[in-house]
This record gives structure tokens, C-alpha cells and sequence, in this order.
């Protein structure tokens, strides 16, 4: 609770300072706090593992992380997704090994233990013998059980089986997720298994860069506009191309630490179309400008899905890049071709604590099931160069984050705070359709700020 002390004296709750905006480096890679991170935050909120088209068969599974605690995530005879502590109720040997499969018994190797893809105890060898007397029901031998939500297709879990819903969780963030995550009946599928790879960094360091940190691409990311995407050639005053109007438009953040960065698309729409996009419909720029995986084509089914101000959303502002508390992140961007075209990309990342000086990045990459093949390949292509464990922008990112992680320990350190006072002074602008936290205009600190909050409130919650 908020008078929870670490072994020095120092109460959580000083960690932050809710009027200057301010969090204390320490944070970033505190061993103490770590333990218990992965009880009140990993051990309370809901936590994305995966996404059902990883395992399409019946007795399909996979194995993952909620925090520090092994999982397996398997479907079961009926088709029925559950999800089950990684520890065998014997003598906690980690039941599944694999890290991915199919069985309808998942057995343990250590004395053989078996358990049903729902986590229900099955058996054990020579059981007659090995269980005589034994003092626990059979019934309470089984796997501990996660509560399981999916929301189009992606697999959510949490050990409060009590607590709020998924939807609750996704709070006022559901109106703009739906516009990522629920756009076709046929819905997303993963193009591959996730990319996976071990970075030395404190989970934080990634996940509030996650929380719709804009202002990083200017200098960090600057080579997209130098030699990537977004490159051109100098003009007559010997001016490249500018980044930063890239950086406008609206932000949306939400009280659980969701957050979501939703880009302009009006010059994209203007260099498509060369018309005014203030002259043209949502439909009319759907159509010229055709979210992440989405065809012409497809346009009329995103019609019959969404309402105006959704559709609205999506031909304007809609969600590129964000995450959703704690360890998630989504980019669904465009990113223009050298043949002046525009090719989406679609992808989700997980940072799974790997002890307070590690994390394992995951990268899904993902396309309708309905995106043409070549589209299809397209977008892997660009995922994988941008996105993924080669890709530009991410081995950047992935290069800041043990740095912080290493001198955050440092004893002077440690007395210094991280910043994040940069704020929108303007709210939602007009005709703006969603919900939640709205700021508009050049990219700010405020979402990154909502997730020190949740994270604070969590920490600190009785
Ligand atoms: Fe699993 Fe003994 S530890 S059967």
C-alpha cells in the first residue's frame, strides 16, 4: 500500500511526485521493486500472451510468460482456449517444455504427472501405488487456472479471476482498439510465429517508451528521414525531408495507462489525392488511404463495422502506435513505399520481465485474413526490416533501454527523476469522436505520464 517501504526506508509513494510530473531514476531498475512489480501489476492486471491463430487446432498450444510465472496457453477437445501455470502441483517442475505444440495431455517429465490442455489433473503412472493415501482430491491437483479473455482473436489473461473484465480494463482505449483489432469478420492472423529475443534492460525502460513516447522518432529514428521512408531529396534551400510533421496530431491516454498515439493523415491523403482532405469524405480517404492490411477492396466492410465517428478516426487520426498496461505495444503504421505507394504494417510487441535486468522482446506480425497474399508478403517484409528483431527502428530503440537500465543504478543516479512535463494544453479537437484523455498537436509527455500513474497505483494499491 502507499506506505510500502523498501529495505532503505523509502516509501513508494516518493518515488513520484504527482505535481512536478517527476519519477525517480531509481524506479528503472530497482531489484526490490521488481518482486514486487510482478505481484501488483503482473499478478493483477490482464496480460496479452498471444493471438488464437498461434494455435488454430484443437490441442494446439504454446507456452508463455504473465510476469515472472510460465504458462501454457492450449485449446482444448472443444475448442475452448485456457490458460494454466507452467508448474507441475508435484513438485513445481515446469510441466511443458516446449514452446509450442500439440497434445491432449500435457505431462509432466518429471514423475509423469498428466494434465488436460484446460489444466485439470488427469493421472499419474502406477497410480494405484504412487497415490495411495494420498491427502489431496484428485480434483485439486490440477494446473492453477488463469481467467482467459480473447478480444479479436488476441489472448488476454489474469490471475484475478474476480476482478474487472477485459472491456472494463480497456476502459475508454476499447472505442479506438476496436478500430485496430476488430476491422474484418475473417479477422487478424499471424503471419508466422513471434520473433523472440533477449535484450538487458529493465521491462520498464521499454514499456513507458511504449506508453506513446512520439518525441524519440525526431532523433533517435532520424535516419527515416534522412535515408528511410520518409527521405528526400534536398530542395533549392537545401532542405531534406522534416519529421516533424509526423509528429502532429492527437494522443488519447486512459486512467489503467493505455495509450495510444493517433498520427494526421492529411498530407499522406493530399499527396494520394492532390485534393483538399477537408473536401472529401471518410469513405472517399478510406478508399485513397486504406488502413494497415486493408484493400479498396475491403473498404464497404469497414462500413458496415464501424460508426461515422470510428470511420471518422480511421481516415483521419487514426491509432498507429501505442500500448495497452503494461507490457504491450501496437504499431499499425503506413509507411510510404519509394514508388510513392503506402504499405501498412501491423504489429504487436510483448516485453516479458526477465528479472530486473533483462527482458525477452516479442514481435507478432499480423495481416487480415482477408489481405491479399501479395499484400500479405509485402507487409511481413516491411514489418520484419522495420519492426522486428533486425528491424531498424526497433534495434534503436533496443539500444536505449539497457543503457538506461545500467546507469539508473548508479548512487547518484538513482536521486534523480525522469521527466515527463511536456503537456498538451489543448484537449480534444472539434468534432473529435472517441473518448478518454484527448490532447491535440505536436506529440507530448501526458500518456507516458498515465502510465507512471497506473503503475504508481497499482504499486501502492491495498
Ligand atoms: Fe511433476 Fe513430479 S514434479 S510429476
Amino acid at each position: 500500500n502507499a506506505e510500502t517501504r523498501l529495505r532503505d526506508g523509502t516509501r513508494i509513494s516518493d518515488l513520484i511526485n504527482h505535481e512536478t510530473r517527476e519519477v525517480k531514476v531509481r524506479a528503472l531498475s530497482d531489484p526490490e521493486l521488481y518482486e514486487l512489480e510482478m505481484e501488483r501489476i503482473f499478478g493483477k492486471t490482464w496480460i496479452f500472451l498471444g493471438h488464437e491463430t498461434e494455435i488454430p487446432n484443437k490441442g494446439d498450444f504454446i507456452t508463455r510468460d504473465m510476469g515472472s510465472d510460465a504458462v501454457i496457453v492450449a485449446r482444448d477437445r472443444d475448442g475452448d482456449i485456457h490458460v494454466s501455470l507452467n508448474v507441475c502441483p508435484h513438485r513445481a517442475m515446469k510441466v511443458q517444455t516446449h514452446d509450442a505444440g500439440n497434445t491432449n495431455v500435457h505431462m509432466c517429465i518429471y514423475h509423469g504427472w498428466a494434465f488436460k490442455p484446460n489444466g485439470d489433473f488427469i493421472g499419474a503412472p502406477v497410480e494405484k501405488e504412487c497415490m495411495h493415501g494420498h491427502m489431496t482430491p484428485k480434483d485439486q491437483l490440477g494446473l492453477k487456472k488463469a481467467r482467459v479473455a480473447l478480444y479479436g482473436g488476441l489472448i488476454f489473461a489474469t490471475w484475478r479471476i474476480d476482478g474487472p473484465s477485459l472491456e472494463e480494463f480497456f476502459g475508454d482505449a476499447k472505442y479506438y482498439f476496436d478500430t485496430l483489432f476488430l476491422r474484418t469478420k475473417g479477422g487478424l492472423e499471424v503471419l508466422g510465429p513471434p520473433q523472440r529475443f533477449r535484450i538487458n534492460a529493465n521491462w520498464k525502460t521499454a514499456c513507458e517508451q511504449s506508453a506513446a513516447d512520439g518525441f524519440h522518432t525526431l532523433t533517435l529514428h532520424r535516419w527515416l528521414a534522412e535515408v528511410g521512408p520518409y527521405a528526400k531529396k534536398p530542395d533549392a534551400e537545401g532542405k531534406g525531408a522534416d519529421l516533424s510533421p509526423e509528429m502532429y496530431g492527437c494522443e488519447v491516454w486512459t486512467d489503467q495507462g493505455h495509450a495510444l498515439r493517433c498520427i494526421d493523415l492529411d498530407r499522406k491523403i493530399v499527396r494520394l489525392t492532390g485534393k483538399n482532405p477537408a473536401e472529401l469524405t471518410a469513405v472517399e480517404k478510406l478508399t485513397a488511404l486504406p488502413p494497415p492490411g486493408i484493400t479498396p477492396a475491403m473498404v464497404p466492410e469497414l462500413l458496415e463495422r464501424f460508426d461515422d465517428g470510428q470511420l471518422q478516426l480511421m481516415s483521419w487520426r487514426p491509432p498507429q502506435v501505442g500500448g495497452f498496461f503494461p507490457n504491450g505495444l501496437f504499431e499499425f503504421i503506413y509507411l510510404p513505399q519509394p514508388d510513392g505507394t503506402i504499405v501498412g504494417a501491423c504489429a504487436l510487441h510483448a516485453y516479458i520481465p526477465k528479472g530486473p535486468n533483462q527482458l525477452e522482446f516479442m514481435n507478432w506480425i499480423f495481416a487480415e485474413k482477408d489481405t491479399p497474399p501479395e499484400l500479405k508478403a509485402r507487409m511481413l517484409r516491411q514489418s520484419v526490416q522495420m519492426l522486428g528483431t533486425s528491424g531498424m527502428v526497433e534495434m534503436e530503440d533496443s539500444d536505449t533501454w539497457p543503457h538506461q537500465t545500467e546507469v539508473a543504478k548508479g548512487a547518484m543516479a538513482k536521486t534523480i527523476t525522469l521527466k515527463y512535463q511536456a503537456k498538451f494544453d489543448k484537449g480534444a479537437p472539434e468534432g473529435w469522436p472517441g473518448p478518454g484523455h484527448v490532447g491535440d498537436g505536436f506529440t507530448k509527455d501526458d500518456t507516458q505520464w498515465a502510465w507512471w500513474k497506473y503503475w504508481h497505483e497499482l504499486m501502492t494499491a491495498e
